[in-house]
């Protein structure tokens, strides 16, 4: 991972993933619950190194991915991947239970922001399950009046970055 951002006392710093990271990334699984899981992937995660082989499928371009590192651990990562040929990209995030509700989320997708516009992605679409008012919170901090589409339970918005 290349460093972005130094950790400051009492906040972890911020890295940008690289496909190798499987260890660090694989240390997140364990620090999420199943339920944050879910919320993440909309599926149980039986088997942790398939999950992990889907977080690094990252190129640095058509998709990356922010962490954040505390005490040299991955506490969180937020990722991008464009939608193919289009000036827009999907979100994913997730922050290790014991570091949700500090700002982590805000941080890494601001800092992931930057990274995509950088790659000409204007736009980023997020896909959220009905009742996580985590990430629309989360949401409506990033992008406030983003509306969200919904349809079987999933709500489905996309924001300018
Ligand atoms: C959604 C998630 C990424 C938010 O990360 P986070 O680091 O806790 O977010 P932040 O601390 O930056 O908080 C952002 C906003 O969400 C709010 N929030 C965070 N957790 C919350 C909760 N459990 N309930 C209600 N609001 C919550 C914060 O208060 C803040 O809102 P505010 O600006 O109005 O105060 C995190 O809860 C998570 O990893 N959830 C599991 C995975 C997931 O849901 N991913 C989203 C779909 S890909």
């Amino acid at each position: 991972m290349v460093e972005i951002e130094a950790p400051r006392s009492g906040h972890p710093g911020l890295a940008e993933l690289e496909p190798g990271d499987e260890e660090a990334v694989a240390g997140l699984f364990g620090r999420m619950s199943s339920q944050s899981l879910y919320r993440r992937f909309f599926s149980p995660v039986l088997r942790v190194e398939q999950f992990t082989r889907l977080v690094l499928r990252i190129d640095g371009h058509e998709r990356a991915a922010v962490a954040a590192i505390a005490d040299g651990e991955v506490v969180g990562v937020a990722q991008y991947s464009r939608v193919s040929r289009a000036s827009r990209a999907d979100l994913a995030i997730m922050v290790a239970d014991a570091w949700q509700r500090q700002g982590l989320g805000t941080r890494m997708v601001a800092a992931l922001a930057v990274r995509a516009a950088a790659e000409g992605i204007e736009a980023f679409t997020v896909d959220v399950q009905g009742d996580n008012h985590a990430a629309m919170r989360l949401l409506h901090r990033m992008a406030p009046g983003t509306r969200l589409a919904f349809s079987g339970g999933v709500g489905e918005g996309e924001f300018h970055i």
